[in-house]
């Protein structure tokens, strides 16, 4: 810090947790504090308790490692595919993603994918490509979107292990997109599903409401079996010039400058709900994966780091070697 301060700007010492606002004891453990082990959602393990974050890079395009060998390459406990929608998209005007600050990513992909019923037989390969891990599909749209699909994929998709309804992109407009901001539009979404299917539910949150803590009990009470949090943060990226930097003015901020806001977020859910949360935001070292789990997350999703690093990823599940 002392290098970086400008002239004039005086630093006051590190404050202590006592000194800083809030409870530090409604901090779960301490950074340094044992790791959570294996994550159980039904009936299906995610071991270890770390995942790519859904959408946010092509693993198998971008690690040739992985496709040689995705166990040794990155053990995951679980791989989430990008968002599916129920008609195809080809998503917002492009440039979709751009550096918006370092280690931090702004995009406005707006969900672009082949529709449900093209991944049903496209991705029918990923759970083998990926070595037995679980596959968990990422659901998009309203209510009755959802509850379509997932019934489909209970009965008749046998490839995929568990569902995370994204009720919480920014770069769509219109539909369901941002039911995650609002606790009745998000438990119509998750009662909808759950009337159709036992497979495991995860729930994916945004930090861009007003209570996350309320949207949390919402989707635990409607039938969640765990919550995501988060997914990006809604920004306006310009340049200098005031002209978007990406293909829309505004876009989904991810990385770093997300992660203090998901740690927010992932607290408000752990003090609101009893069901699991897993992380998401900024997760790019032993560092932050430890400050999540400190805050409660029972597993952690990488985005936005693995995809500038594809390392990442096996650097993190190596935090599970050392006590
Ligand atoms: C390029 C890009 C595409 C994304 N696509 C999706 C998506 O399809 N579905 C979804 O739920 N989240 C999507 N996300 C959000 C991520 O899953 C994640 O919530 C967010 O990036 C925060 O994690 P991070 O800071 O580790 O990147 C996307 C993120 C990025 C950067």
């Amino acid at each position: 810090m002392s290098a970086a301060t400008p002239a004039g700007v005086s630093v006051s010492p590190a404050p202590t947790p006592a000194a800083v606002g809030g409870d530090p004891s409604a901090c779960t453990d301490r950074p340094t504090g044992t790791l959570p082990g294996a994550l159980r959602l039904r009936d299906v393990v995610i071991n270890p308790p770390l995942l790519n974050a859904s959408g946010a890079f092509d693993l198998l395009a971008t690690d040739p490692d992985w496709r040689a060998d995705p166990a040794a390459a990155a053990p995951l406990g679980a791989y989430v595919t990008k968002t599916v929608t129920a008609e195809a998209r080809s998503g917002n005007p492009r440039p979709w993603v751009e550096l918006l600050a370092p280690e931090t990513l702004v995009n406005s992909v707006g969900l672009a994918n082949p529709g449900f019923a093209e991944v049903g037989e496209q991705w029918r390969e990923l759970p083998d490509t990926l070595g037995g891990i679980p596959v968990i599909l990422s659901l998009g749209g309203c209510p009755e979107e959802l509850a379509a699909m997932a019934g489909e994929v209970s009965a008749h998709v046998g490839w995929v292990a568990g569902l995370e309804l994204n009720l919480s992109c920014p770069n769509v407009h219109g539909g369901n997109v941002l039911a995650a901001a609002d606790p009745a539009r998000a438990a119509a979404s998750v009662a909808a599903v759950r009337a159709v299917t036992d497979l495991p539910m995860l729930v994916k949150l945004t930090a861009a409401c007003g209570d996350i803590g309320a949207v949390a009990t919402a989707a635990e009470s409607a039938g969640a079996d765990g919550l995501v949090a988060v997914n990006t943060m809604p920004v306006r990226a310009l340049d200098d010039d005031g002209w978007p930097v990406l293909g829309s003015p505004d876009g989904g901020m991810s990385g770093a400058m997300l992660h203090p806001i998901a740690l927010r977020a992932v607290a408000a859910c752990v003090a609101a709900v009893a069901i699991p949360v897993i992380g998401v935001g900024g997760v790019s070292s032993s560092a932050s994966a430890r400050r999540m789990f400190a805050t409660g997350a029972r597993a952690i999703g990488v985005g936005t780091a693995a995809a500038l690093a594809p390392s990442t990823l096996r650097d993190l599940a190596h935090i599970w070697d050392s006590p």
